[in-house]
C-alpha cells in the first residue's frame, strides 16, 4: 500500500482510496470501477472496465488521475461524468435527482426575502467509510439462507449540499464472485423545512465509450421478454413503466457493448438491472460529446416524494457489472448472482401442476381431486389450485378481496381437500391476487375508500377490478392478517401471487410516492408472510410475466413468465427471460395439444422439450388424456427429475437463438462440468439446407460424456474435446426438412476416465 492509500480487502473484493490523488478504486474478481473527488469536491466517474487476470495488479493503484479527468470536463460542465448528477449548478440535461427547497412557507436562509422554491442542489464530498454487509441493496427479504453468505464490502460516500443541511449518501456494494456492483442512495433532509424530490434515480452510470449497441427486453402480455436491439445515438432512450408493477412492455435490464465487438459468447459487455417492482424508469442519455449516461430509478411521469425535516429515504438498488464472455457471460453472472446471493436456498424446484388452463373459473372439488390423483400418479410434486376457489369467484366479476374458500367449490371444505392433496404425496398451493378487489366483493362493500382513486372522480375498472391503496397501513395489515390466516389454516405451501391489471387514476394517501409505496407494501407483506411461515414459497405472476425483476426474487422463488403456453411462441419468450433471470425461476407448463390461446397444435415431445428448460409444470386437462398419453407424461417427468439439477443450477450457454435463426439450442453445464443437458428446438429448416451440429461450450475437454435421451437410451459416448470442437453428431438436426419442428433434450454424463468405455 503506497503512502496516503487506505485500502480494505474482504471476501475477494478490494476498495482503495488514494488520498493524494483523491481516487477510489473498487475491484471485484475481474472488474474495476474508479471514481474521483474533483478539486471542487464533486464526485466524478473515471471509468469501469473488465480487468480479468490483471486483478492482482490492483495493489499498484491508479496514477496520474488528472490526465484522465481533465478531458472529462466540458466548457459548461454539462458533460462532466458525475457519479450522481443533480439539478443544480449549471445542469440542464437529465439528472439523477431534482429537489425543491423549501416548501412555500419561508426561506432557509434567515433574513432573505424569498418566494417560490430553490431548485438548485450542489453536492460536494464530505467523507466516506467502508462497511460490511450494508443493507438493503438487493437484500434477500425472504429471511431464508442464500447459498453464499460471505460478507460483502460496501463503500459509502457522503455528499452534502453547499448551503443546506441536505445530504446524499452513495452506496457501492461489491459482490466479488460474480463481479456485480450494487448501487443505491440515501437522501437525508436535516433542514427545518420539508424538501420535495421531483426526480430520483438509484444510480447514475456512465456507459463505456462507444458502447452504443444496446440489448434489452420488450414485449406485451402473451409475448413477454423479447430480446430487442437498439443503437444508441444522440438524445434519450427512455424505458418507463407506471402501472405499479414491473410491466410487460419493458423489463428493467440491459446489456451494452461496442457494435460488432461482442456477441453471445465473446467480447466485453456491460450489463445492468433495476431491482425494483414498482414504477420505474431507465434512461440512456447520449450527450453531444458521444458519452452515454444511464439513469435508473423511480418513474418520471408522476413521481414526487416529500422529505420532512429529519426524514431520510433509501432507494432500492441498481445492479451492474462486466462480462468478457459476451452476452451469454453477462447472463451467467446475473443467474449465478441471483441463485447464490438472492434466491432462497430451498433445493430444486418441484414439478408443479396448475389447474388454470384445465378448468378456468370452473373450480369443483371432485374435479380438482381427479386432476390431482392423475398428477400425483405422473410424479407431480406440488398441486396448485388457480383462480376461482374463493369468495364469490365463479367468474372474473366477483370475489377478489374475499380470501376465504368458496363453499360451492369446496363443499367438503378446503382444509379436507388440502389434506387429500398431501395424502397423495404432493404439496398444496393456491392462487391469490391480494392487491385487487372486485367492486362486487365484501371487502369493497365494507371499504370503498381503500382503493386507489381521486375523490369524486371515476374509478376505471380493468378485468372488473380496482387496485387497493398500499399507501394505507390498514390495508397492508388487513392483507397480512388474511393471507397469514389462510396459509396457517390450510397449510398452504405455495402461493401464486398474481396482479392482473395496471393501476390507473392512482390517487393514494401516499400522494405521488404511490409507485414506491405500493412496491414497499407488497414487499412488506411477502417478507412478513415468509417470516411467519418459513416453509411457504411464492411465485410472482402478473397477467403472465408482468412482475419480474431482480427485486421480486428477493422474496419469490419463481415466476410465471407468460400466459402464452404455445411451445413455438414460448421458445423466444423463455430465451429472452434468460437474458437476466435463471432457469430455476422460470415456471413452464406443458398444456393441451391444441393451445387454447393460439390454437396451434404441438406434439408432446416439443411441449416437454420447451417446458423442461425451466422449472417444469403441467397445466393440461389430465382427465382427458389417453392411457398412452399419461404414460408419455410420466416418462418425461421422470426424465426431467434426472436432468433438473443441471437445468436449475447449471451454467446456461445459448448456442443458437430463435431471435437469430429458427433454431434455439441450449446447453446447461453443472458447476463441476461432470453433467450437462443439451436442448435443441428446431422450429424450421428451409428445404435443402443443412443445419448444425453446434459446438458445445463449457464442458471438460478431457472427459468422455455418455449421452442419454428421455427414454434413458444411450445415444452415444463422445470425448469432451470432440463435443466442444464439432458438437453432437446429430442426424436428427441434419436430416431433410421432413417435419417442420424437431426438438430433443439429452443428458450428458461425464465418465470417470477409469470407467470402461
Ligand atoms: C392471470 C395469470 C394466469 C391465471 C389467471 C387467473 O392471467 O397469468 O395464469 O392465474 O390470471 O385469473
Amino acid at each position: 500500500m503506497s503512502e496516503g492509500r487506505e485500502s480494505s480487502e474482504g471476501g475477494g473484493s478490494h476498495i482503495a482510496f488514494d488520498s493524494a490523488e483523491k481516487v477510489f478504486s473498487l475491484f471485484t474478481a475481474a472488474s474495476c470501477y474508479v471514481l474521483w473527488v474533483g478539486d471542487d469536491g464533486r464526485l466524478i466517474h473515471v471509468g469501469s472496465a473488465p480487468v480479468g487476470s490483471m486483478g492482482e495488479a490492483r495493489r499498484l493503484g491508479m496514477r496520474g488521475i488528472s490526465a484522465y479527468t481533465d478531458t472529462m470536463q466540458g466548457w459548461d460542465r454539462q458533460e462532466d461524468r458525475e457519479e450522481f448528477s443533480v439539478l443544480g449548478d449549471t445542469s440542464y440535461h437529465d439528472v439523477a435527482m431534482a429537489a425543491q427547497f423549501p416548501e412555500p412557507g419561508g426561506p432557509l436562509v434567515p433574513g432573505e426575502v424569498f418566494s417560490g422554491s430553490v431548485r438548485d442542489v450542489r453536492l460536494r464530498y464530505v467523507s466516506h467509510r467502508i462497511a460490511e454487509d450494508e443493507e438493503p441493496g438487493l437484500a434477500p427479504g425472504h429471511g431464508l439462507n442464500t447459498r453464499v453468505r460471505q460478507p460483502r464490502q460496501t463503500l459509502i460516500i457522503h455528499l452534502r449540499d453547499t448551503l443546506y443541511d441536505f445530504s446524499v449518501e452513495l452506496f457501492y456494494r461489491l459482490t466479488p464472485e460474480q463481479d456485480i456492483f450494487e448501487r443505491w442512495v440515501e437522501i437525508r433532509n436535516d433542514t427545518s423545512h420539508t424538501v420535495q424530490l421531483t426526480r430520483l434515480a438509484f444510480a447514475c452510470l456512465h456507459l463505456p465509450r462507444s458502447a452504443t449497441a444496446l440489448v434489452s427486453l420488450t414485449g406485451g402480455a402473451g409475448r413477454e421478454f423479447q430480446r430487442t436491439r437498439y443503437e444508441l445515438a444522440q438524445g434519450t432512450l427512455l424505458f418507463e413503466h407506471c402501472g405499479l408493477n414491473t410491466g410487460h412492455a419493458h423489463n428493467p435490464v440491459f446489456c451494452a457493448h461496442r457494435p460488432g465487438q461482442a456477441d453471445e459468447e465473446h467480447g466485453d459487455v456491460f450489463f445492468g438491472a433495476l431491482a425494483f417492482s414498482g414504477n420505474w424508469s431507465l434512461r440512456f442519455e447520449t450527450l453531444p460529446n458521444g458519452t452515454t449516461r444511464v439513469l435508473g430509478g423511480y418513474e418520471l411521469l408522476d413521481f414526487g416524494m416529500s422529505l420532512a425535516p429529519g426524514q431520510s429515504h433509501r432507494t432500492p438498488a441498481m445492479l451492474f457489472g462486466w462480462s468478457s464472455e459476451g452476452i451469454g457471460g453477462a447472463s451467467r453472472k446475473m443467474h449465478r448472482y441471483l441463485r447464490e446471493r438472492i434466491l432462497p436456498d430451498t433445493g430444486d424446484r418441484p414439478v408443479l401442476y396448475n389447474s388454470w388452463e384445465a378448468t378456468g373459473f370452473d373450480v369443483r372439488e371432485d374435479h380438482q381431486l381427479e386432476l390431482a390423483r392423475r398428477a400425483a400418479s405422473m410424479g407431480v410434486e406440488l398441486f396448485c389450485v388457480d383462480d376461482g376457489w374463493f369468495g364469490g369467484r365463479a367468474h372474473s366479476a366477483a370475489g377478489l378481496g374475499d380470501w376465504s374458500p368458496r363453499a360451492s367449490a369446496f363443499p367438503g371444505g378446503l382444509k379436507a381437500f388440502a389434506e387429500k392433496i398431501r395424502a397423495l404425496g404432493m404439496r398444496f398451493g393456491l392462487w391469490v391476487e391480494p392487491e385487487m378487489v372486485n367492486p362486487d366483493s365484501d371487502l369493497y362493500r365494507a371499504h370503498p375508500d381503500w382503493v386507489l382513486h381521486y375523490p369524486g372522480r371515476p374509478r376505471t375498472e380493468a378485468r372488473n377490478q380496482l387496485v387497493l391503496d398500499f399507501g394505507r397501513p390498514e390495508v397492508i395489515e388487513h392483507l397480512l392478517r388474511c393471507l397469514s390466516n389462510l396459509v396457517a389454516e390450510f397449510g398452504v405451501d405455495f402461493l401464486k401471487w398474481d396482479m392482473n391489471r395496471y393501476a390507473t387514476e392512482a390517487g393514494s394517501v401516499a400522494g405521488q410516492s404511490v409507485g414506491y409505496s405500493h412496491a414497499r407494501g407488497l414487499y412488506r407483506i411477502m417478507d412478513e408472510l415468509r417470516r411467519r411461515h418459513p416453509g411457504l414459497e411464492i411465485q410472482t405472476c402478473s397477467g403472465g410475466g408482468g412482475r419480474v425483476d431482480p427485486g421480486i426474487f428477493a422474496r419469490c422463488d419463481q415466476a410465471w413468465i407468460s400466459d402464452n403456453t404455445d411451445a413455438h411462441e414460448r421458445v423466444g419468450i423463455q430465451e429472452g427471460y434468460t437474458l437476466a433471470y435463471p432457469a430455476r425461476t422460470m415456471e413452464c407448463w406443458v398444456t393441451a395439444e391444441k393451445n387454447p390461446l393460439t390454437q396451434r397444435i404441438s406434439d408432446l415431445a416439443l411441449r416437454f422439450d420447451v417446458a423442461m428448460r425451466g422449472a417444469l409444470g403441467i397445466g393440461a386437462r389430465l382427465d382427458e388424456l389417453t392411457a398412452g398419453e399419461i404414460a408419455g407424461f410420466r416418462q418425461q417427468i421422470a426424465f426431467y427429475k434426472r436432468i433438473r439439477s443441471v437445468v436449475q443450477n447449471g451454467d446456461l450457454f445459448r448456442l443458437d437463438e430463435v431471435g437469430r435463426a429458427s433454431a434455439s439450442v441450449w446447453l446447461f453445464v453443472s458447476a463441476n462440468r461432470a453433467q450437462a443437458v443439451f436442448s435443441s428446438i428446431i422450429l424450421a429448416t428451409p428445404h435443402g439446407q443443412l443445419r448444425g451440429p453446434f459446438r458445445l461450450c463449457g464442458l471438460d475437454a478431457s472427459l468422455s460424456y455418455r449421452v442419454t435421451n428421455c427414454r434413458n437410451e444411450e445415444v452415444g459416448c463422445f470425448p469432451g474435446w470432440q463435443l466442444m470442437a464439432f458438437g453432437l453428431p446429430d442426424d436428427h438436426l441434419t436430416a431433410g426438412a421432413c417435419r417442420s419442428v424437431r426438438s430433443r433434450t439429452l443428458l450428458l454424463e461425464g465418465l470417470n476416465p477409469d470407467d470402461p468405455p
